[in-house]
């Protein structure tokens, strides 16, 4: 992983607003790693939106799943699926009647916990109907539960798994 004095520099040349990533959205580290490994232009699916949706449609065609409808309104170049949470995910009829049929990455990143529950786990209900070929990016594995569902995650689908660590959060990509 590059440091920090490495991608600010990098991040800056390409006019990305810093504000909009870390503390609730994605890391710096994390966007980082997208610009560094998914082609401009190809398309990402991110379970869980917010101000770094902003940031990811700068240089990629973003479908971030949501469902809170205040979180929706921040990118006007996402493609938004608004979906209520049904019995403890996106609502699943909803969220596979408008993915894309074709994407280069799965950000994890929500739903956020509702009364304690593990909400953002009940993925694993849905492996089956997502593309698990392209890379993963679970986000937020300084959190014990996240970080364990993330290694469980890489040893149902076969595949190996890489964390990062940021100077604010971690995430695994697994691929
Ligand atoms: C970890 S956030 C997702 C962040 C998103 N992937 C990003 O990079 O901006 C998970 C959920 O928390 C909610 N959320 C997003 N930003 C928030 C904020 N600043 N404060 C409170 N909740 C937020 C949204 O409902 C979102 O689906």
């Amino acid at each position: 992983m590059n440091d920090l004095n490495t991608i600010y520099p990098k991040l800056k040349n390409k006019d990305i607003n810093f504000n909009n990533l870390d503390g609730w959205a994605i890391s710096v580290e994390c966007y980082n790693w997208i610009l560094d490994n998914i082609p401009e232009g190809e398309t990402i699916v991110e379970f869980g939106s917010g101000s770094g949706t902003m940031e990811l449609c700068r240089y990629h065609k973003v479908y971030p799943i949501e469902h809170q409808e205040r979180f929706t309104r921040l990118a006007p170049k996402a493609n938004y699926i608004l979906a209520d949470i049904v019995d403890g995910w996106y609502d699943p009829e909803v969220v596979f009647n408008n993915l894309p049929d074709e994407y280069s990455l799965i950000i994890v990143d929500g739903p956020p916990n509702l009364d304690q529950v593990k909400t953002r786990n009940n993925i694993e209900k849905y492996w089956d109907r997502l593309n698990t070929s392209v890379p993963i990016i679970m986000d937020d594995t300084h959190r014990e539960d996240e970080y364990d569902f993330a290694i469980r995650t890489a040893e149902l689908l076969g595949k190996d798994w890489v964390e990062y660590k940021g100077w604010q959060k971690n995430f695994i990509v697994i691929r």
